[in-house]
């Protein structure tokens, strides 16, 4: 198991990763579980394949646990949702010192913790992320939210968990595609920041996806400390660090509402495409070479990720995707900065992109190859 200590002053904590942490619920949480009812908040997907594990290990160490399964996908993300689950810990009489147990991928993580954020003005949460996404990147970091009419993630609170398990092995029952849509965002740590560990991605992301455990605590771990060390900088995103980690999301974001946040492009497929686009749009305004661009769009590839945006038929031009970013919460003060690259390894924020070249840029990529 592999530690990664997430250092804030007096809300630090601790991401472990390995095989069998679920299997080991009562140990690992420690003290964390102060009372006998434990409510753990999943999903039916998860539910089916690991409810069985954490009861075992909950109710072998004298442990009620207590479930709210609520059905898979974004939807869940709502006021209904939320209120139904506000309503739920109430009902349970879970108190501020208490431990919500937040058992499922980004949505459920996302969803529990803004409950938790809220609960009689904040109580305590564990992640226990059953996604690769929701490894290395939502369950670390604080950032909890739902939907609304108006878009994506823009009623939340930063919120951080008490601890993080991330057990490795709920990675064997995730769907292949889930698996592809998180490793886009494994890449994104060495593309962003990390060129050795860029490289060992290309080397290695076909075992990642195989299911090799070795390759996958590697991959883990590094994006969790890749992550842990922006988080620490910039908890609250204010200083531009902590932007650098939505490398490829302003441009998937265009393509994600052009989809209607739909199965047919999920947020980590949207975010590859998206770190393609960045790259190429970096070699367009002449910051990187075009073979470094390329080299990005090739690991995107081999890891069975479609890396070509004109391949999904999208039948819109380059002005409607720049209209969609115009809705991205990432808007500040009438701008919109782009995370673009020197090289790889080296992201930055350019706040002055001109809408009318990336426009032009994108009719060029919705038609190209
Ligand atoms: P998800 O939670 O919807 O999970 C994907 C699918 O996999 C679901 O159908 C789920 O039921 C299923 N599933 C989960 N674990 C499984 C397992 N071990 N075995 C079998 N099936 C399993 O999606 P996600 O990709 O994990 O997360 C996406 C969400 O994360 C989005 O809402 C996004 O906004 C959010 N997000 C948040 C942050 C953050 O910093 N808070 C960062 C990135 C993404
Ligand atoms: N997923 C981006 C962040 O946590 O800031």
């Amino acid at each position: 198991m592999a530690v990664i200590p997430v250092e804030l002053a007096g809300r630090g904590y601790q991401v472990r990763v390995g095989a069998g942490l679920l299997a080991d619920l009562p140990a690992q949480c420690g003290a964390l579980l102060r009372k006998r009812a434990v409510p753990i908040v999943t999903d039916a997907n998860v539910a089916a394949h690991w409810r069985e594990t954490v009861d075992a290990a909950l109710n072998g160490a004298g442990f009620a646990p207590r479930w709210l399964v609520l059905e898979p996908g974004e939807s869940a993300k709502s006021w209904g949702t939320l209120e139904r689950l506000m309503d739920w810990l109430l009902a349970e009489e879970v108190e501020r010192g208490d431990h919500v147990l937040a058992l499922g991928g980004g949505v459920i993580g996302d969803l529990t913790g803004f409950a938790a954020a809220i609960l009689k003005r904040g109580c305590g949460f564990v992640q226990l992320p059953t996604t690769l996404l929701a490894q290395v990147d939502s369950s670390v970091g604080g950032k909890t939210a739902i939907n609304t009419a108006a878009g994506k993630n823009l009623v939340g609170a930063f919120h951080q968990p008490s601890l993080v398990l991330a057990d490795l092995g709920t990675l064997d029952t995730l769907p292949a595609r889930e698996m592809g849509a998180g490793y886009a965002e494994v890449i994104k740590y060495g593309i962003l920041g990390d060129p050795a560990f860029f490289a060992w991605c290309e080397a290695n992301g076909p075992a990642v996806l195989a299911g090799d455990r070795a390759a996958q605590e590697y991959a883990v771990t590094e994006s969790v400390r890749a992550k842990a060390r922006v988080v620490a900088e910039d908890e609250r995103e204010t200083t531009g660090m902590r932007a650098l980690l939505n490398l490829g999301h302003t441009f998937g974001h265009a393509l994600e509402a052009h989809t209607g946040f739909s199965d047919r492009l999920l947020h980590g497929e949207a975010v590859a495409l998206g770190m393609v686009l960045a790259a190429r749009y970096s070699a367009r305004r002449g910051y990187i070479s075009a073979a470094d661009a390329g080299r990005i769009a090739a690991s995107i590839a081999s890891a069975g990720l479609s890396s070509e945006v004109s391949a999904l038929g999208l039948n819109c031009d380059g002005a409607t995707l720049v209209a969609h970013m115009l809705h991205d919460k990432k808007m500040d003060a009438g701008t919109l900065p782009f995370v673009l690259l020197h090289g790889i390894g080296t992201a930055f924020l350019d706040k002055a992109v001109s809408l009318e070249d990336v426009a032009a840029f994108l009719e060029i990529e919705l038609r190209a190859h």
